[in-house]
């Protein structure tokens, strides 16, 4: 059962809906109002919002009605919707949507249910879980497109904004020595770790922690940073230093129309900007820094 619902009567509905005997409730996007990245703990919600209850098989529309009158004024009521789902299963079709995906030339990422194709270059075991970074968006795809074309043998590799761990496990599985990811997100670290584990990869070679944990001495012949243009132009004093002379480096989570400025801002910081690539509307910023 589903109710459209403004920004300020969320909460309220929510509460109706489990008063109603909801086993769950989910806020849906109902106009086109993309929230990009909250911060951690931050839930912000749009200007309507789909509330959506899901109950038990056997309650009639009718008595949930009855009960969320007695919660919420009639002008809420209007603009419902009720659908039954047919029972699935869940788990088979939650796997079908991460399937085993190669980005560039011969990087695979493949959840752990599947198996990697024999003639896999390389393969990073990611689990879809609660941390950005499966493969399947398009700023992911653009830094491990990157990545593959990348020698990594026996390098070092900053990872900012880890995520799942995607993008510095990609380069350790494709042969870099040792990688440090930070993500302000204490889910992503987490997420990153227990990736880490499924590919047999430990603390020895790949360190986890706040961006403030990074040592500021630390120096990297790679550089990975997919989060969004704005930070990106924040940070840029405080990471570009992290390169090592010769290092290279790749931004993502850049929408097209802003790549130029966050180009300009890396390049204040003395570094040289080789290309700008896209994929659909996402852009990834790349380039060294000179000897
Ligand atoms: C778009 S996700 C990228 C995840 C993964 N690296 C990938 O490419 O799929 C961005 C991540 O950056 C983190 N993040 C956002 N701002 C950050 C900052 N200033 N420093 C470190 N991490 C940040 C978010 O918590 C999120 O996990």
């Amino acid at each position: 059962m589903s109710l459209d619902v403004p920004q300020a009567d969320v909460e309220s509905t929510e509460d109706a809906l489990l008063a109603a005997g909801a086993v769950s409730v989910s806020l849906e996007e109902l106009g086109d109002e993309p929230i990009l990245e909250p911060g951690p703990g931050e839930t912000p919600l749009w200007q309507k919002v789909r509330v959506a209850g899901l109950f038990e098989e056997g309650v009639s529309p009718a008595e949930i009605m009855a009960i969320l009158h007695q919660h919420l004024r009639p002008a809420l009521l209007g603009d419902f919707d009720y659908q039954v789902i047919e029972d699935t299963d869940w788990v088979r079709q939650t796997q079908a949507d991460f399937a085993a995906a190669c980005y560039g030339d011969g990087l695979w990422v493949v959840p752990h249910w599947e198996t990697p194709p024999a003639d896999a270059k390389a393969v990073v075991r990611i689990d879809p879980g609660l941390a950005f970074g499966t493969g399947q968006h398009g700023t992911t795809a653009l830094c491990l497109g990157w990545l593959d074309r990348q020698a990594l043998q026996g390098l070092n590799i900053l990872d900012v904004g880890c995520g799942s761990g995607i993008l510095a496990l990609g380069a350790l599985v494709k042969g870099a020595e040792m990688a440090w990811g930070t993500d302000i997100d204490p889910q992503a670290l987490k997420a990153s770790a227990d990736n880490a584990q499924l590919n047999g990869i430990g603390t020895d070679r790949f360190s986890l922690g706040q961006p403030e944990e990074l040592p500021v001495e630390a120096r990297f012949d790679i550089l990975i940073a997919n989060i969004l243009a704005q930070p990106l132009i924040d940070l840029a004093g405080e990471l570009a230093p992290h390169l090592k002379p010769g290092g290279r480096f790749a931004l993502s989570g850049i929408l097209n129309h802003q790549a130029e400025a966050v180009a300009a801002q890396w390049m204040a910081q003395g570094l040289v900007i080789d290309a700008i690539d896209s994929l659909g509307d996402w852009s990834l910023v790349q380039g060294h820094r000179p000897h």
